[in-house]
């Protein structure tokens, strides 16, 4: 019984769309509007997005979309511990796809830095995301056939640290076992300091790994299930 109402509840939050295209388009009209409200009741807005190759209809479309981008501020839920023009870094593909036409204006916050490691950079990177004002008003997440979002990989011996519900702090240096790179990514407590939470995700393979984390078990085998038990998340889905 608690499945089904677990189910029927997450339910109400899915967002299917027809393909990616037409997911992006309605994705970065929703966060168009939210950001746009934000900027109108508080002067600024702020947005959390995620690397990987989902995002790029949507960062497209979005960078196209009038809005008062000067006073939005664009952040990443993670980056790969590598230059900022590294072929693999969650902030090259930001500027060259997000950043870019009307949203060239808005203020990006980097997660990586010259330290020669997360761990020596992650203070860094705790006060440049501190100049954003939370909650975010909107964090777009992606996530992997593993079940990882953010960088908050299973099996890393720093998911508890990110998954804790009480830290103090909003990022954390992750060194995943199963992918490239070491990472700065938020943690989960960051993430749920949003007002609105989407999961943006794309093909038959993830759609099933969402089903499986919404069965009751353990954040560490599935870190998404995690942010899913905050009965916050809109799943915004495409075949
Ligand atoms: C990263 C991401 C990561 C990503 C998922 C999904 O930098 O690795 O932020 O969490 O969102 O791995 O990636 P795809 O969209 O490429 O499947």
């Amino acid at each position: 019984m608690s499945t089904s109402s677990t189910s029927n509840a997450a339910a109400e939050r899915e967002h299917r769309h027809a393909d990616p295209q037409a997911l992006a388009d309605a994705l970065a009209e929703r966060v168009a509007s939210d950001l746009r409200s934000a900027v109108a009741e508080r002067g600024t807005a702020s947005l959390v997005v995620s690397g990987g190759s989902t995002p790029r209809p949507f960062f497209d479309r979005l960078s196209r979309t009038e809005l008062p981008w000067q006073h939005v501020a664009v952040t990443l839920a993670d980056e790969r511990w590598v230059p900022a023009d590294h072929p693999d870094s969650n902030e090259r593909l930001v500027r060259k796809t997000l950043l870019v036409e009307a949203a060239a204006d808005a203020r990006f916050v980097s997660l990586v830095n010259d330290a020669a490691t997360p761990e020596a950079g992650r203070d860094a990177c705790e006060r440049a995301l501190a100049t954003i004002p939370r909650p975010f008003d909107v964090v777009v997440l992606g996530m992997g056939g593993d079940g990882h979002t953010a960088s908050l990989f299973p099996e890393t011996t720093e998911l508890t640290a990110g998954l804790d519900p009480f830290s103090s702090d909003a990022c954390l240096a992750v060194n995943p076992k199963t992918a490239p790179h070491a990472r700065m990514s938020l943690t989960l407590r960051a993430i749920l300091d949003s007002r609105r939470l989407i999961l943006h995700i794309t093909g038959d393979g993830k759609w099933d790994v969402y089903q499986r984390a919404l069965e009751p078990g353990p954040a560490s085998e599935l870190p998404i299930r995690a942010a899913l038990q905050s009965g916050r998340v809109e799943v915004w889905w495409a075949p």
